[in-house]
């Protein structure tokens, strides 16, 4: 049994998607072993995007990330890290295949920074991080 760190990200909790977000996740079958509201500091989000540092949209990421709440989720499941990322969708909305959270509900805004709904760790050692991080 697999555990990953899904967060709903400001956009999606602006734009009122949480519930539709969670729906999916639950009807594919992965189970919510934790959840919470999380206003983060610039510290944590810092460290969670610490391999984006240096690439010319980390501070806009974590401006955007600033802006608002996200909903952290502690998702668990057989294969749910490749599961989630695979019901998420790529990382640009507007590319992202149709049937997936990003391609159905996220588009590109003409941003600096890929407003993309939905964060999902891409693997068993960035989970265990990023968990421990939003779940401290
Ligand atoms: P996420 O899966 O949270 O991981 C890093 C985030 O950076 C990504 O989602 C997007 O929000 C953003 N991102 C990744 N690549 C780009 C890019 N080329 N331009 C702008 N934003 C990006």
């Amino acid at each position: 049994m697999q555990q990953t760190l899904v967060l709903v990200k400001p956009d999606g909790v602006a734009r009122g998607l949480t519930g539709q977000i969670l729906s999916r996740i639950e009807a594919k079958g992965y189970r919510i072993a934790d959840l919470r509201l999380v206003q983060p500091e610039r510290a944590l989000l810092e460290e969670h995007y610490a391999e984006h540092d240096g690439k010319p949209f980390f501070e806009p990421l974590v401006e955007f990330m600033l802006s608002g709440p996200s909903v952290a989720v502690r998702l668990e499941g057989d294969r749910v890290i490749e599961g989630f990322r695979s019901l998420a969708g790529t990382t640009d909305p507007t590319t992202a295949a149709p049937g997936t959270i990003r391609g159905d509900l996220g588009r590109d805004w003409g941003l600096k920074v890929q407003q993309n709904l939905v964060h999902g760790s891409d693997s068993e050692e960035s989970s265990a991080r990023e968990l421990a991080l939003w779940f401290a």
